[in-house]
């Protein structure tokens, strides 16, 4: 019989009961929904709503079967529409009278966006430490191969050198925009949304403020209707994904053509790199091509819960049902994303010799080439036209602007001197873009500086984020 048998004559319909039923999905949110229970009754207790007896005799069954479900010897019971059912009513049966005034002044529709919002602090805080785990590599890596020097693209086609260190520090960035995005989220989510009960607040004198904070979170909801119906914290958790998922799928996009023999700048650790079932020479980035395709489903969930929302009058609508699903889902793929980019940067071997190599083509000097007569004088839209010209030569030779004869630039301007080899050096042309942000080595190390200020405030933000109650594995 469920919780509300008293108003019903029937059952539900076997169909529509599993139809309904969200346990498959909120029972994963079991630990946040004990500690929820077990907030409200100390509250309850405190205020005397209930009796110490009673409070303590919860607290205990709940402690009992929570212990129960993180060992995996919970048994659930399909018939049970929700975590919420499922707990309070296991409860009861075991310590009878006591557990039934439980749910005195609180409604499934706190209880849920209680523990929803519990858990998405749990899970944003995951998010945080993987995304600062995976800067931490990357910054590793830019500082092994201080000295790599590869082709900076722009539409896919050489431009101008770049420091390997410089291009990964690039992916450091867009990941820190993307840990102030987790942290809004994490900000949206922690406010109490407990003792709105069902859409109007109650009649007992509850203490919202006591079960926020006996929750870890740092305020109240101010307003009971908007308490249980919204769920736009979870759509900040998705932006924040998606936003993520987007940078992640762009260095993943690099790390598949990398490895390709066509670039071979990097070469994947064989624990991140897979073979195939018949041709026996091949080394696949599966993992890279992975992470860039999981991109579209973290997509679809920020979608699908926009969607879901649309339009929903107040207050609680059966709808918000469909929330956990996806957020879940979002949050545990881009922790299993944020890893597998960190393990698979951090074990590539870098092929600094290709990446040098591969300067060699394209006339990725011919910027500073034209620079240099830009600085003797000469407009800089002329030198361009001029520069542009020395490299249809150096086409219909089959050359590079370092192998056209010292007279060839002659016969292009007289400004050109001797001393035009130095725009032509791969490493001078690097060396010389030391304007802030730029990919000059002492350019880079500044960015270093910047770097490591931002690590130690977001590492100390995470340290900060106080007491969260952590997802439960035993469901
Ligand atoms: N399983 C529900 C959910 O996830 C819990 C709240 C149900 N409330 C209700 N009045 N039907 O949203």
């Amino acid at each position: 019989m469920a919780l509300w048998g008293g108003r019903f004559e029937g059952g539900v319909e076997t169909s529509t009961q599993e139809f309904g039923a969200s346990l498959p999905v909120d029972k994963h949110l079991y630990k946040q929904d004990i500690a929820g229970s077990r907030a409200h009754a100390a509250m309850l207790a405190k205020q005397g709503i209930i009796s110490q007896d009673d409070c303590d005799a919860i607290s205990r069954g709940l402690g009992q079967i929570e212990a129960e479900i993180d060992a995996g010897a919970f048994a659930f019971d399909i018939d049970d529409e929700d975590i919420h059912m499922a707990i309070e009513g296991e409860l009861t049966r075991r310590i009878g009278e006591a557990g039934k005034r439980l749910h005195t002044g609180r409604s499934r529709n706190d209880q849920v966006a209680t523990d929803t919002r519990l858990a998405t602090k749990a899970l944003v805080k995951q998010l945080m430490e993987a995304n600062l785990a995976l800067r931490q590599t990357l910054v590793r890596v830019a500082q092994e191969h201080a000295d790599a020097v590869l082709p900076g693209m722009t539409h896919l086609q050489h431009a101008q050198p770049v420091l390997l260190a410089h291009h990964l520090l690039a992916y450091y960035w867009m990941l820190t925009r993307d840990f102030k995005r987790l942290d809004a989220a994490f900000e949206a989510a922690d406010a109490s949304p407990l003792g709105a009960a069902a859409l109007a607040g109650t009649t007992y004198p509850l203490d919202r403020v006591a079960t926020a904070y006996a929750l870890g979170f740092t305020r109240v909801i101010p307003n009971s209707l908007d308490a249980v119906s919204d769920r736009d914290f979870l759509l900040d958790l998705h932006f924040a994904c998606s936003t993520m998922a987007m940078h992640l799928s762009r260095l993943a996009e690099e790390i598949v053509l990398w490895s390709s023999s066509e670039f071979g700048y990097i070469t994947l650790s064989d624990s991140f790199s897979t073979g195939s079932s018949i041709m026996p020479q091949k080394k696949n980035p599966d993992f890279a091509e992975l992470v860039r395709g999981k991109t579209g489903r973290v997509y679809g969930n920020l979608m699908q819960l926009l969607v879901t929302c649309k339009g929903l009058p107040l207050a609680y609508n059966k709808d918000l049902q469909e929330d956990k699903e996806g957020a879940l889902d979002s949050a545990h793929t881009l922790v299993q994303c944020l890893e597998v980019m960190a393990g698979m940067v951090g074990t590539m071997h870098v092929n600094a010799d290709r990446m040098r190599a591969a300067c060699r083509v394209g006339h990725l000097a011919a910027t500073d080439v034209a620079d240099y007569l830009a600085k003797k004088g000469m407009p800089f839209r002329e030198a361009h036209a001029v520069v542009g010209r020395l490299v249809l030569e150096c086409d219909k030779r089959g050359c590079q602007l370092d192998e056209l004869p010292i007279e060839e630039f002659r016969a292009a301007s007289p400004l050109f001197g001797n001393d035009i080899t130095g725009a032509l050096d791969i490493d001078g042309i690097v060396a010389a873009r030391t304007t802030e942000g730029g990919t000059a080595p002492s350019a880079v190390a500044e960015q270093l500086k910047f770097v490591r200020t931002s690590l130690v405030g977001d590492e100390a933000r995470v340290e900060g984020l106080g007491h969260v109650v952590p997802m439960g594995a035993g469901a």
